[in-house]
């Protein structure tokens, strides 16, 4: 079965994760080489982990806001936002924090995770955008220390974020996955919304994942070059 090609969709929802990123340097969360494999997130990824060390908790994350402003979006990136462009029915989730869509020119990508580049205070109840490296600094006016706008594990995801999710997946008439392990819910189960509703399905991965099983293609490669044999 050839895959299908952007040219015959004019509500095309792309779904991205890590692998997405992978090719432009930034290492996934599972698998070898992924960040969990080396940081129990329990120690920087969590509310309970901030409130224990906030400070350990920034030198991870300001290690990464480096290690991902050194990096640069690439291909896939890029032509998701050439489709996105032409066919303005489209529509970007992503679980990646790393701000790569919209430096490609990706536009209201809805961040389900969060962004890298986002700092909020819970004391005053205001995010703004921060993206100095290293971090100009990790406290707000206030004096309570800011916190990147992250989902981290066990948090809630943004309301917002689910309701223009869950829009956008409702009227989609193609749904492409890409680079994403299908483990952490609820995003998981997002795209299973538009193949309810009747989108042809995509799943863009390395490998099989737990939801393979949900779409009508499976294309097994690097995304960038499975992405480009779609256009
Ligand atoms: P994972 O690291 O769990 O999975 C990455 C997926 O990308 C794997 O299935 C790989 O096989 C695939 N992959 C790797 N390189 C690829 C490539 N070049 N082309 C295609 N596929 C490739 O990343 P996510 O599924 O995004 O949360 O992880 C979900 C969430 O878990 C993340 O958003 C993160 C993490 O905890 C937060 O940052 C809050």
């Amino acid at each position: 079965m050839s895959p299908p090609k952007f040219a015959d969709f004019s509500r095309i929802v792309f779904f991205t994760g890590a692998g997405l990123s992978s090719e432009s340097g930034i290492p996934t969360y599972r698998g070898s080489g992924g960040i969990w494999k080396e940081y129990n997130y329990e120690d920087y990824a969590c509310q309970r982990a901030f409130e224990r060390d906030p400070e350990k908790v920034w030198d991870f994350h300001d290690k990464r806001r480096a290690a991902v402003a050194a990096c640069e979006p690439n291909d896939g990136h890029r032509l998701i936002a050439v489709i996105q462009r032409a066919k303005p029915g489209t529509t970007i989730i992503t679980q990646n924090i790393d701000g790569l869509h919209a430096r490609a020119g990706g536009v209201d990508v809805i961040e389900l995770h969060g962004s890298l580049w986002r700092v909020r205070c819970d004391r005053e109840r205001t995010i703004r955008d921060d993206t100095s490296v290293p971090m100009a600094s990790r406290k707000c006016t206030c004096g309570a220390y800011l916190r990147p706008d992250i989902v981290w594990f066990e948090d809630a995801l943004s309301v917002d974020n689910l309701r223009r999710a869950e829009r956008a997946l409702e009227r989609a008439d193609l749904i492409v996955s890409i680079g994403t392990s299908g483990v952490v819910y609820p995003a998981a189960d997002l795209p299973r919304i538009a193949v309810q509703a009747g989108a042809v399905s995509v799943e863009i991965n390395l490998e099989d994942t737990p939801v393979s099983n949900l779409y009508q293609h499976r294309l097994r490669g690097k995304a960038s070059d499975l992405l480009k044999s779609m256009a």
